[in-house]
């Protein structure tokens, strides 16, 4: 628990050793932190609109001695945080107690803020950062001070007029970009990412019932370039250059590999592997593009934090509970929800025509227990429905 005069209002100039050029916020979401000599006390640094068009300055503080051991009260933080899968990386690091550094393009959208800020131990322990892939160095004081760091950020479309800018720039500039970061500071103990099953499947291998994918599989980036897949590409290319990277500089890194993800959703607006559902729910009149290898959001979650929490885990780790075929998704789709007129015909390019394993194996050995696809399809059309997406 922070002490109840957590959040005091001060005069910046009262603290001249600290309050100087470096400790002024470029922003007023963006928070500086470090630590105060005389009385051992973390400050953390950040502006608050106080009446419309009046900004203050405010400090935290945070007493080292009252620091809880454990995951507890650690620093970690997550870029990209407003999105689907990183909102519940943050709900559930909240949760678990850290203290979560939080990096979004425009703190000044509150579509992109507030659901975060709603969340269970924001006002105490969230705090938002301003950051974009692009820029160098934007990343610093995100990282400044931080054991664990979660980068999730990244474009996710799976069409674009100009893959190299759109997608492949900002997947592996960005990814840099944000290991430059950590690699200039002392305290990243891990850096967990989020790359995709895009980046493990796609090498041209026929993927048939008999064949069991698992972390060894690499997507050939030459056969994502032929086949046009530029998003599989941007996921790929990220993951070689985090990797080596990460083996230059001495980080410690893990790569997460969730199939598409669904489950249900904390953000207000509707992000890539939902769009589906939502489809689906509107009367769609064929099967929308989709993979067929299933994974829960909160499971994705959990595992980025079970990576970071197992001194162990290390590598690579596939995140596919399931590999639903075709006619498996109309059956669960007719049982769970008989109001939604599901079409028939699946054509034998797209993904669900194919069927294969994907294992499990090492995405358990870290703790992780796949939540049903029945569960996860019910919870998305429910978040869907409830979020007023769509109403039947
Ligand atoms: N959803 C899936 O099925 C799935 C499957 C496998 C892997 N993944 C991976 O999981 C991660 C998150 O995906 P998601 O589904 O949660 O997507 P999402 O909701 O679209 O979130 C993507 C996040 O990246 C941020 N971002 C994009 N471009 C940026 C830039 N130039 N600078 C800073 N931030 C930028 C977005 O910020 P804004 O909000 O400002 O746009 C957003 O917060 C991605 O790395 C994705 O490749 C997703």
């Amino acid at each position: 628990m922070l002490p109840s005069d957590a959040e005091d209002m001060i005069n910046p100039t009262s603290l001249p050793h600290l309050w100087s050029e470096k400790f002024l916020p470029p922003s007023r979401f963006v928070w500086r932190h470090g630590l105060r000599p005389d009385t051992n006390t973390e400050m953390v640094f950040y502006k608050k609109s106080v009446r419309r068009g009046t900004e203050k300055v405010v400090v935290q503080k945070r007493y080292q001695g009252e620091r809880m051991s454990g995951g507890a009260e650690k620093v970690v933080c997550v870029t990209g945080a407003s999105g689907y899968i990183a909102s519940w990386l943050v709900k559930l690091l909240l949760q678990r107690g850290y203290t979560v550094n939080a990096s979004v393009r425009d703190p000044n959208d509150p579509k992109k803020t507030e659901h975060l800020l709603m969340l269970d131990g924001a006002k105490e322990r969230l705090h938002l950062f301003k950051a974009d892939l692009l820029e160098e160095g934007s990343f610093d004081s995100l990282v400044d001070g931080c054991e664990g760091v979660f980068h999730t950020a990244t474009p996710v479309y799976l069409s674009a007029n100009n893959p190299q800018a759109e997608l492949i720039e900002p997947a592996v500039k960005g990814t840099l970009n944000v290991l430059r970061s950590c690699a200039k500071v002392s305290s990243v103990k891990r850096v967990v990412i989020t790359s995709s099953m895009a980046a493990v499947v796609y090498n041209g291998k026929p993927l048939t019932p008999d064949v069991l994918v698992d972390e060894t599989w690499f997507s050939d980036p030459a056969f994502c370039e032929e086949s046009k897949l530029w998003y599989m590409l941007s996921k790929t290319l990220a993951e070689k250059a985090a990797w080596e990277f990460s083996k230059e500089n001495g980080i410690d890194m893990v790569a997460m590999h969730p199939g598409w993800v669904s489950g249900p959703l904390l953000q207000p607006i509707i992000n890539t592997s939902l769009e589906p559902f939502l489809k689906l729910a509107k009367g769609a009149e064929s099967i929308p593009f989709m993979s067929p290898r299933w994974v829960d959001v909160r499971d994705v979650a959990n595992a980025h934090i079970l990576a970071f929490e197992n001194p162990s885990a290390s590598g690579r780790y596939c995140l596919v509970g399931r590999v639903l075929q075709f006619f498996e998704f109309v059956k669960l789709m007719h049982e769970l929800f008989p109001d939604i007129n599901i079409p028939e015909k699946c054509g034998d390019d797209h993904p669900f025509a194919s069927s294969y394993m994907v294992s499990r194996e090492r995405a358990e050995s870290l703790g992780l227990n796949f939540t049903p696809v029945e569960v996860t399809l019910k919870d998305t059309f429910e978040s869907l429905r409830a979020s007023n997406f769509f109403n039947i």
